[in-house]
């Protein structure tokens, strides 16, 4: 099989109707809305209903992704998605999707890589198209973070919201060009600077609620570190790896946990702040959701143009990162 390239040809997004408000929350916990302006960004956040489930949004993200690319479920030869918020811990979530979309042709799995889920999951559909064996590959960054936050606890339960975005790799030479991609991962910090222990192996299932280990812990304070260190040094080492400059970017679409971790990598990148896209304010941080949620909004507010190089950077729990080039 001949190597070829591989294209993002849709997208598409899907948020919850419900909103809560900052104003919402200054009356569940002790907080306001001029603090959580002020050190996040976020205005408000997306929830979803206890009914939904998080293949439930990433079924509507992906449904309009693949009528974006033009091609039917059937096209579609293989289902990531990207979650911490699975709809169980066995069946996979995509196996869902799956179904849900009409996709019978597809294999299908789950990535866990947080934050960083959505530019993995790209990278490993990208191989796929690259090496000539897939000609359409789905990826899907969905959460419900809303049903794992502890909403007495102001440190975590102002910064998240639920949502989904999905993206087609196809070889088909339509849509933004994939040039290439950085990932990595430290599993060295301890795992309670962002956890979600949940029911894993390490906890015993019948003390979870009792040890709260049902709720979303974090280490503000390491995470905002690592996160200001980590966006613009995987924004430089994908920019350099394929031969360009700061200068030939015309659009930065970073992973949204933080307005003040953005601002922060556009002065140490010597970037204006207008190339960085923002989105945090109405999207709050929605983990493996939030860079194709962002790259839906942005190519609605007509700040995608053909041609656009563009970077995604995503970074997170684990603790992991990733980042990728395209061409729009
Ligand atoms: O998606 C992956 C990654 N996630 C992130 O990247 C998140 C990274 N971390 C952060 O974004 C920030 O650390 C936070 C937004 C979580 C916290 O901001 P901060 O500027 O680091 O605040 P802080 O934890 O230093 O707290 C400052 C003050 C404290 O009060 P004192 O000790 O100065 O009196 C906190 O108790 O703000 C207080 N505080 C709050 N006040 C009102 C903490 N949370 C709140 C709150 N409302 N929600």
């Amino acid at each position: 099989m001949e190597n070829t390239n591989s294209y993002i040809s849709g997208i598409g997004s899907y948020l919850p109707s419900q909103i809560l408000t900052n104003k919402d929350l200054e009356k569940m916990v002790d907080t306001t809305d001029e603090w959580i302006v002020t050190r996040t960004g976020i205005k408000k956040r997306h929830i979803s209903t206890k009914e939904e489930a998080t293949s439930d949004l990433a079924t509507k993200a992906s449904l309009l992704a693949i009528e974006d690319a033009k091609i039917s479920s059937e096209e579609i030869e293989m289902i990531i998605v990207a979650t911490s918020t699975p709809d169980m811990m066995l069946p996979s979530t995509a196996t869902r999707v799956q179904k849900n979309i009409g996709a019978k042709n597809a294999s299908a799995f789950d990535i866990s890589a947080a934050c960083s889920g959505f530019i993995y999951g790209l990278s490993v559909a990208h191989q796929f198209i690259i090496n000539g064996t897939m000609k359409n590959v789905l990826v899907v960054g969905a959460e419900t973070l809303s049903k794992y936050v502890d909403w007495s606890d102001r440190n975590t339960s102002v910064l998240f919201g639920d949502g989904a975005g999905a993206a087609v790799v196809s070889r088909n030479n339509i849509g933004s060009k994939i040039i290439g991609f950085h990932l990595g991962a430290n599993g060295n910090p301890p795992r309670e600077w962002l956890m979600l222990a949940g029911s894993g192996s390490v906890n015993k299932a019948e003390n979870i609620l009792e040890e709260k280990k049902n709720f979303i812990t974090m280490n503000g304070k390491e995470i905002f570190k690592f996160s200001v260190n980590i966006l613009p040094s995987i924004i430089t080492t994908v920019i350099k790896k394929y031969g360009l400059t700061i200068e030939d970017i015309d659009l930065v679409i970073p992973h949204q946990a933080n307005r003040r971790i953005i601002e922060a990598a556009a002065e140490r990148l010597n970037m204006p702040i207008q190339k960085l896209y923002i989105n945090i304010d109405r999207r709050a941080n929605t983990s493996a959701a939030s860079i194709p949620i962002a790259m839906v909004d942005a190519r609605r507010e007509n700040m995608l143009n053909k041609e656009d190089i563009i970077v995604l950077a995503g970074f997170g729990a684990g603790l992991t990162w990733g980042s990728m080039l395209i061409q729009y």
